[in-house]
């Protein structure tokens, strides 16, 4: 099913969510959450730490949001193997300052990328990149190639299936990558401009969900490159479901009304939704094939839309894999050894 409609929306969101992942426990292994100090991202890494592994980082984009969320969460499991780590995702250079740091790991099992805004206005990072394009995809991505090598190097070592697991959303079902972008010269750099950007209508939602859906299309290209079977990588992306947490926090007026009466009617908890983070990153470990490259939703491995699975949508993944390349080949020239070693 590719599609999701206003009404299915609701009946999933009005069902309860099934019971986090038992029985999986996480001896041994080290986990990464991005975005972890808050929201689905904090309740997600309290769901992995109660686990056991060997080691627990929670990133967050700096010292003040994410030092009191390490000391809550090893107040409220018990589980003091935590470390924070730093980094922004709004600038290129501090997602490349952590490059060293994951090499350094003696392995890494599970990557949660977690971490995504949504923005009302029209900003541009230092880097040039309008923001929510920059988080939510082209940083994204720079960081999750970053621990390529490192995964692939601990599902040879220690015979794993470490995944990478990226936050997507189900609103990337409700609409599409306009005809205009995918055809022009450069579909990103199209999607990037200031014109395309402020028309009517495209910050806050529509720009949200076109991020999620090159994100998405982005963690399927990743499993596209990685080797088909084992020792590999599992990427696959995930639907939280429409959860409380901070992500609305910008949005005024007529809009921020609609979503708190949507939020009182529908919403899941955070930590309801961070049960699908879990699923997707430790469910169906003894199926791991059945979740490469997959869409995760309610605890199942299903189809993402129509839209990225039609011919238009594979016409735009096909051409965001060289343009994402190109960008990130350019931001970083180790990001072409990563490509040239790990994803041919
Ligand atoms: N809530 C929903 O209804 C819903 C539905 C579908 C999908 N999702 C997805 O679920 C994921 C978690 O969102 P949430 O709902 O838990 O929202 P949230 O409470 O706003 O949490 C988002 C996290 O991302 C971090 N983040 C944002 N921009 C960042 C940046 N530039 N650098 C580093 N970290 C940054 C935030 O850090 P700060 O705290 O410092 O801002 C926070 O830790 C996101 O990918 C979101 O798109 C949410």
């Amino acid at each position: 099913m590719g599609y999701v409609s206003q009404a299915q929306f609701e009946e999933d969101q009005r069902r309860p969510m099934p019971a986090p992942v038992e029985g999986v426990s996480l001896e041994g292994e080290v986990v990464i959450v991005t975005g972890a100090n808050t929201g689905i991202g904090y309740e997600a890494a309290k769901h992995f730490a109660i686990r056991g592994p060997k080691k627990l980082i929670m990133m967050a984009r700096n010292e003040a949001r994410g030092r009191p969320a390490v000391e809550k969460l090893k107040q409220e499991t018990g589980f003091q193997n935590v470390e924070l780590w730093l980094m922004d995702f709004s600038s290129f250079e501090s997602v490349k300052a952590t490059k060293e740091k994951i090499d350094q790991l003696e392995r890494l099992d599970i990557l949660v990328e977690n971490a995504a805004l949504t923005l009302e206005d029209y900003t541009v990072t230092k880097d040039g990149w309008e923001n929510i394009l920059q988080v939510n995809h082209l940083s994204f991505g720079l960081h999750a190639m970053y621990h390529i090598p490192k995964m692939l190097e601990t599902a040879k070592k220690y015979g794993a299936n470490p995944r990478i697991v990226l936050v997507s959303s189900d609103t990337h079902y409700w609409t599409r990558v306009p005809a205009e972008a995918i055809e022009a010269p450069n579909s990103l750099e199209f999607l990037n401009s200031k014109e395309y950007s402020t028309r009517e209508g495209i910050m806050g939602g529509q720009r949200y969900m076109e991020s999620k859906i090159l994100a998405t299309m982005l963690i399927r290209r990743f499993q596209a490159h990685l080797p088909p079977n084992s020792p590999t990588v599992t990427c696959c992306a995930v639907n939280p479901g429409f959860c409380l947490s901070e992500l609305r926090r910008g949005v005024t007026g007529e809009a921020a009304e609609e979503y708190r009466k949507m939020e009182e009617e529908l919403a899941f908890t955070a930590e309801e939704g961070s049960r699908q983070l879990l699923y997707a990153a430790i469910g169906q470990r003894d199926r791991e094939e059945e979740v490469r490259g997959g869409y995760v939703s309610f605890m199942k491995v299903t189809e993402c839309s129509d839209f990225i699975l039609g011919e238009e949508g594979q016409k735009l993944e096909n051409k965001l894999w060289t343009e994402t390349m190109d960008v990130l080949g350019k931001v970083d020239e180790r990001t072409k050894d990563i490509v040239k070693q790990y994803l041919s």
